[in-house]
């Protein structure tokens, strides 16, 4: 969205408008229905049903991490609850109630922030409002997101009221974090863990979304927003936001490459066989590009780091646990590069790259850091299999002097595991 600028500095009628009018596309797209939530089916399903038979819990816990889903499930409940004209379980959102519920205008379902309400005072007049009778609605629904963060004193002021619910009162809890919260409050809830999307449900759903909104992008840009969400919609929308007000309603691979500042994964594929194949020129001249890019480095390593765990994985024979994250054609190039190396030479490969990591991001001198990092990561690796050395010790035992010469000769001591001789 392109905002003209104001000539004394101030917003003028025209931009408020534009401004008022423009709304971020999570929460204009936040689902109104349950059928429009995606990838939670198991948790809609048992909602619904409960619904359905009237078996409403006092106490939900929505558990799960960021952007997946649960503050829109915890209103579309708090909805179904007080709709008038509920329909196969779903809310109307045309009755007061949903409409109220929409605008959080609702008397009798509050939102409450536990991060900014961590106190006991804040449960007290939780514990105190939820015992009076509903004012317009069946209910009374508190959601307390982030409920994780309230204090030990504030849980126990909790516990009492869920221990004794009275018959219209509902809370539904949201958290990021449901290992911090204590066991006694959990087991009175009724619990559901929202799942991380896969990148195609996230994809699919960014599709369907760019195309109501008359914007064109192309598949592999619509692709990249998806992986780069790791699982979070609202992740994947806030980029998509992003990506539209740089290029507007057109938009190809390049423009979300350019708005989301990652690196391309091409390249650091070229890195990774360049170390493969002990080839350090190419790995260091396409280190050196991303600098002058002004690539962070941080994403540079870590995009190491992810080739060489997907390559352990797949040299070991693990590939189907590395989850829908990787296409088909990432896994044949993989393949291919890895072809002449060995388990153990991935492995080591992969315990540098982590290292290189932890290195780079310590440094002040984080590129260069990273170029004597990749310099000895191209080196090539000495892991022999236990039948490689079974059968090397053979012919030492048949043939042990010219090994043994070969040794002496060496100028340079080598360390273990690794031939360069290089310590960083
Ligand atoms: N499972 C989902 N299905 C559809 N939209 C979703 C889903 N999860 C997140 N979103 C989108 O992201 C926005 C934020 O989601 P929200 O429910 O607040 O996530 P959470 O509370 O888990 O952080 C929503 O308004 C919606 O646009
Ligand atoms: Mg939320
Ligand atoms: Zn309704």
């Amino acid at each position: 969205m392109c905002v003209p600028r104001a000539t004394t500095g101030r917003l003028n009628e025209g931009d408020l408008k534009l401004l008022s009018s423009y709304q971020v596309l999570a929460r204009k797209w936040r689902p109104a229905t349950f059928s429009d939530v995606k990838g939670q089916d198991h948790i809609i399903k048992t909602i619904k049903n409960s619904i359905l038979n009237n078996r409403i819990a006092s106490a939900y816990l929505f558990s799960g991490t960021r952007g997946v889903g649960k503050t829109s499930v915890a209103r579309l409940l708090a909805k179904a609850l007080c709709c008038q004209n509920l329909k196969d379980a779903e809310p109307c959102n045309q009755c007061r109630s949903c409409i109220e519920i929409s605008k959080s205008a609702s008397i009798d379902v509050q939102e409450i922030d536990g991060a900014s309400n961590t106190g006991v005072d804040s449960v007290r007049e939780i514990r105190e409002n939820i015992m009076y009778q509903p004012v317009s609605e069946k209910y009374r629904i508190y959601i307390i997101d982030e409920v994780h963060m309230l204090s030990t004193s504030a849980f126990n002021a909790l516990l009492k009221t869920l221990e004794e619910p009275p018959a219209h009162g509902v809370f539904i809890f949201a958290t990021t974090e449901p290992a911090k919260i204590p066991q006694t409050i959990i087991s009175r809830c009724q619990s559901f863990d929202f799942k991380k999307l896969t990148v195609e449900a996230i994809k699919d759903t960014i599709k369907d979304i760019t195309t109501k909104e008359g914007i064109t992008a192309t598949d592999d840009a619509l692709y990249t927003i998806a992986r780069e969400a790791r699982g979070s919609l609202r992740d994947s929308l806030s980029a998509l936001d992003q990506v539209i007000s740089y290029s507007g309603n057109n938009f190809t691979k390049d423009d979300v490459k350019a708005v989301l500042g990652f690196v391309d994964k091409t390249v650091i594929f070229e890195i990774a066989k360049s170390i493969i194949t002990n080839d350090p020129r190419t790995a260091l001249s396409l280190n050196k590009k991303l600098f002058d890019e002004g690539y962070d480095v941080k994403k540079v390593v870590d995009g190491l780091v992810e080739v060489f765990k997907n390559l352990v994985f797949m040299k070991n024979g693990l590939e189907d646990l590395l989850g829908d994250a990787l296409p088909d054609h990432e896994v044949n190039e993989l393949k291919q590069m890895s072809q002449n190396a060995s388990p153990a030479d991935v492995e080591q490969w992969f315990y540098m790259a982590h290292n290189a990591a932890e290195e780079t991001v310590r440094s002040s001198y984080s590129w260069t850091m990273l170029d004597v990092c990749l310099l000895s990561m191209c080196a090539k690796p000495n892991n022999d299999s236990i039948s490689d050395l079974i059968s090397k010790l053979n012919s030492c035992e048949k043939e042990p002097s010219k090994e043994q010469t070969a040794e002496k000769k060496s100028p340079h001591p080598q360390y273990p595991n690794n031939q360069s001789g290089m310590k960083y």
